[in-house]
């Protein structure tokens, strides 16, 4: 199998939430082939299943937390259980997210506001609120939190999708001000369109038509793939970051350049 990145994580523990599909899956898989132990949680215990049989493939036996990361006492839980298997958390990637109903923002509801700002955002603020104490126990470590372009730049018909993105940059750059101290990183990754499910659920690959014009607005002419935001994600880790922190990077092939 070839190894998509080259970072040497023996002994550490990564936790992934929406750790069983798209981007969150392929950090999985690349924090895995770099040595490390990791924790997946995820809503879909079926794919939670999938990625399991994935992390044996790679002679790793993960663990699997199903869990709602908009609920509190599921984020308890999912440390509670990392921290129980692996003795320690070296780095967490909070990416579970959801794109919600695409709306214009007066044609927009309540529900559909408070479902995407659960998950997008309360959903990162509960991980960090367990995440951080389990870091400092044990002198520090990393946090990369999932935004988006549209957590710097708008959308149209996605309101709750862009405010949570970039409330998300908010929360990031606090928790970075408060922790520095503490040896605690915590940054934001930034991916422009990436060809996975959340996308596929509206209608857009990067096969079809509506992808097409999508692909042509990134000044690489492409969708980003899920391995090459995994890159990002084990880099923002790596010692080879060790000064950078409360940065939001974008990885969007130009998108937020123009
Ligand atoms: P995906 O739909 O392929 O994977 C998301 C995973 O999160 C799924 O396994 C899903 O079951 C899980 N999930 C959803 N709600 C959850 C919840 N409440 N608790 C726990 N797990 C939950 O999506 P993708 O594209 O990999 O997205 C991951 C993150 O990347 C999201 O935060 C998304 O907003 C962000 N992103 C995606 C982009 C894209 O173009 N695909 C672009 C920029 C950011």
């Amino acid at each position: 199998m070839k190894k998509s990145v080259s970072f040497d994580y023996s002994g550490r523990v990564a936790l992934i939430t929406g750790g069983a599909d798209g981007i969150g899956r392929a950090t999985a898989l690349a924090f895995a082939e770099s040595g490390a132990s990791v924790a997946v949680a995820d809503c879909d215990t079926k794919k939670g299943e999938e990625i399991l049989a994935l992390l044996a493939e790679r002679g790793k036996e993960g663990l699997f937390i199903q869990s709602d990361v908009s609920k509190p006492a599921d984020v308890e839980t999912l440390l509670e259980s990392t921290l129980s298997r692996f003795g320690r958390l070296d780095f967490a990637f909070n990416n579970a997210g959801i794109l919600g109903e695409q709306l214009l923002l007066a044609e927009n509801n309540a529900e559909n506001w408070n479902r995407v700002i659960g998950v997008n955002l309360t959903g990162v603020f509960l991980c960090m609120l367990h995440e951080i104490p389990a870091l400092l126990r044990t002198g520090g470590g990393v946090i990369v939190n999932n935004a988006s372009i549209v957590g710097t730049v708008a959308f149209p018909a996605s309101a709750p999708y862009t405010a949570s993105k970039h409330g998300v940059i908010g929360l990031t750059k606090t928790a970075a001000l408060e922790y520095a101290k503490s040896n605690i990183r915590v940054n934001a990754v930034c991916p422009g369109f990436i060809g996975t499910k959340l996308l596929e659920g509206v209608g857009i690959t990067p096969a079809n038509e509506m992808g097409q014009t999508i692909a042509g607005m990134h000044p690489l002419g492409r969708f980003g793939t899920p391995e090459e935001i995994a890159g990002v994600i084990l880099w923002l880790c790596s010692d080879q970051a060790s000064f950078v922190t409360g940065h939001a990077l974008l990885a969007d092939g130009g998108y937020t350049a123009q």
